[in-house]
């Protein structure tokens, strides 16, 4: 499965999470032992402008669908912590929604990570594994209009816009990237 130009391997852990590293960052599998680092990331509101709302509950069940999610799905949302200091800047990795059937790639950082290039870091990593590793045609990421730094992300990523769809009850735009379409490698 990951062979020489199957892009990183990434480290199973227990449950079927996988932790992978990049020259900055080292991404672990989410779990309910992350909820104050995740209570903290939404405290603030320009981390939160187009993010849904999430109360201690509704932190604690995504967390603990991230742990099934690996287990079930051998996919899921991680951890981005800076390497070396292990400092927590936020969360990604990927996430299978059902009502599209569609895997997508995620990303959320601390505003004091912004601007540094992590999440086109860490959501590049993670599409590079997923099509080493998942038998998935493309990966998506629903963005809202306005949110221009998550369009820049995407668009880094040389992911295209796919459609236009309802996420949550908000407008959205589906981007993707295909596998085996060239991408667009700018920093
Ligand atoms: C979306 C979000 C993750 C984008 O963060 P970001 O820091 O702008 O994105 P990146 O990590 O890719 O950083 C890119 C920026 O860092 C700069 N940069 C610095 N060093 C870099 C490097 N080594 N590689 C790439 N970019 C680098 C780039 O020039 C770029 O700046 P630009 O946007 O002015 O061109 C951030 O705004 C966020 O967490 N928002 C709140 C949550 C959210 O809305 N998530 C998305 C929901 S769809």
């Amino acid at each position: 499965m990951n062979g020489a130009d199957a892009g990183p391997a990434g480290v199973p852990e227990a449950h079927g999470g996988v932790v992978l590293s990049t020259a900055r960052l080292e991404m672990r599998p989410l779990s309910p032992a992350y909820l104050p680092h995740m209570r903290a990331l939404y405290e603030d509101p320009r981390v939160t402008e187009f993010l849904v709302a999430l109360d201690e509950a509704g932190h604690l069940r995504r967390l603990i669908e991230a742990e099934e999610m690996w287990a079930s799905r051998g996919l899921g949302r991680v951890a981005i912590h800076e390497r070396g200091s292990g400092r927590f800047l936020g969360r990604g990795g990927l996430h299978h929604w059902p009502q599209f059937d569609e895997v997508e790639v995620g990303w959320a950082l601390r505003a004091d990570a912004w601007g540094r290039g992590f999440a086109t870091e860490a959501a590049r990593a993670w599409l590079e594994w997923g099509f080493a590793n998942l038998d998935v045609p493309y990966f998506t990421a629903y963005i809202a209009p306005d949110n221009a730094a998550s369009r820049s992300v995407a668009a880094r990523l040389g992911m295209s816009v796919l459609r236009t769809d309802t996420f949550h009850g908000r407008d959205v735009l589906a981007y993707a990237l295909h596998r085996g379409r060239p991408r667009r490698q700018t920093s």
